[in-house]
């Protein structure tokens, strides 16, 4: 681990374990500052970030100043950061539970006030995408005419954590301002690969045939193939690895790490274990017998395209990992030929962390740190372009005059799942 100090000052605001804020330190940021209300997900960030402050407090508690002086910077080049919005989330983008009154809901309003606090001249703010396309829009509008009445410019993307190196299925709203008129060069993609199960033929053609320069997206077994093999319940929080490396991610991610950190795995309820035995590989809920599912599923209609209890396909890459993986009735985080679930160090590696990287508090809140974080790969790779861009031009963007237009396109082709590749 290198230490930051002298790149362009940053503060991340909600910064969890810190996935966003590794990934700007690998790239050569100085990361000082880090904000979050979670004891535990503080307590890592310090741990990782030992150059940096961590303000264990809520976001509603602080004011620009008090964090220009805790981070003993004069001013701030970049405002990085990724308020929660669960209730956005794209599972729940037709669901009525999902209110913008929700005081979580809000929390992009804390991050909005500090950047007009420290009006650092970027900023970089993650999300779940369904916060784009929520109330048919007007959301959005809503955060875009708050940062735009600040004074910034302001870019958005809806970016596949995949299409970077990381091997999942992840996808995330970035939301980039600029307050002296530079314009952000997004990041060129280096994988590339299908989303959906029944189009991965048609892009591994495509990729062939046009974008050859281009990786195939990682895999599951790309990322964690060489973890020993361990029971539900079972594994313990540091040990020796047991074999070399087997895919270059592996070794990137070992680095000069000889100790195998946090591979344990959540212990599973009977009624669990014996209901995954009817999951193979790359199945779902729908093998288990019905007579044996939880009440619950009765009322999903067996068409539904849930993960659910599914097991993933180690040939593709995982699926999105969030803070509940841990739960294997909840997603597709049951491992894909042990029966258990995922363990907290494989999640980090589907999430593109270093071995080097230590989680701390128990190991719920290891799951969810992880699973709340922003793969620091792709962080990384935002942090990078960013450089780029810092020393380019100012110029007067054309921003979409029709932004409810924008989303709506956005929002079909999030929903087909890139069925085809058509827009490359
Ligand atoms: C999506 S996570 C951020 C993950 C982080 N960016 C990373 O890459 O690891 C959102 C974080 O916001 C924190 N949070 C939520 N409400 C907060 C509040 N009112 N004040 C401070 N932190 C809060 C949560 O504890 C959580 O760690």
């Amino acid at each position: 681990m290198t230490a930051s100090g002298t790149g362009p000052r940053v503060i991340d605001l909600f910064s969890g374990a810190g996935g966003l804020s590794e990934g700007f330190r690998q790239a050569g940021y100085n990361v000082r500052l880090g904000l979050d209300f979670d004891a535990e997900a503080c307590r890592t960030h310090a741990f990782n970030h030992p150059d940096a402050t961590i303000l264990n407090t809520d976001v509603h508690e602080v004011s620009g100043k008090d964090l220009l002086a805790e981070s003993g910077f004069g001013e701030v080049d970049v405002m990085i950061g990724g308020p929660s919005c669960q209730g956005f989330s794209t599972q729940g983008r037709r669901g009525s539970w999902a209110s913008e009154d929700d005081p979580r809901n809000m929390l992009y309003r804390q991050y909005a006030r500090l950047v007009g606090d420290l009006r650092p001249e970027w900023f970089v703010m993650e999300n779940v995408p369904g916060l784009l396309w929520f109330n048919k829009g007007e959301f959005g509008r809503r955060i875009f005419d708050q940062f735009e009445s600040l004074g910034y410019q302001i870019q958005h993307k809806i970016v596949l954590a995949a299409d970077f190196g990381v091997p999942q299925l992840r996808r995330r709203l970035m939301i980039v301002g600029n307050r002296v008129g530079k314009v952000f060069q997004w990041p060129e993609q280096t994988h590339m690969g299908a989303v959906r199960r029944d189009a991965i033929a048609l892009w591994e053609k495509r990729r062939l045939e046009k974008f050859p320069h281009l990786e195939r997206h990682l895999t599951l077994w790309d990322a964690i193939s060489d973890l020993p093999a361990i029971s539900a319940g079972g594994g313990v929080e540091e040990r020796r690895y047991t074999k070399a490396p087997l895919t270059a991610y592996q070794a990137a991610l070992r680095g000069s790490s000889d100790l195998l950190f946090d591979h344990q795995a959540t212990p599973l309820p009977q009624v669990h274990l014996d209901l995954i035995k009817h999951v193979a590989e790359g199945q779902t809920w729908r093998e288990i017998p019905q007579e044996l599912l939880p009440e619950r599923f009765a009322k999903i209609r067996r068409t539904d395209g849930t993960n659910l209890f599914a097991r993933p396909d180690r040939n593709r890459p995982s699926y999105t990992i969030i803070t509940q993986f841990g739960n294997v009735t909840t997603g597709a985080y049951t491992h894909p030929n042990q029966d258990r679930a995922f363990t907290a160090r494989e999640g980090a590696r589907i999430q593109s962390f270093p071995d080097d990287f230590r989680f701390i508090g128990n190991l719920t809140s290891k799951y969810r740190q992880i699973g709340n974080a922003v793969p620091p790969l792709l962080a990384r790779r935002m942090a990078e372009a960013l450089t780029v861009s810092m020393s380019g031009e100012s110029a007067e963007l054309v921003l979409d005059l029709d932004f409810r237009n924008a989303v709506a396109r956005e929002q079909a082709a999030a929903e087909r799942d890139d069925l085809l590749p058509a827009a490359m």
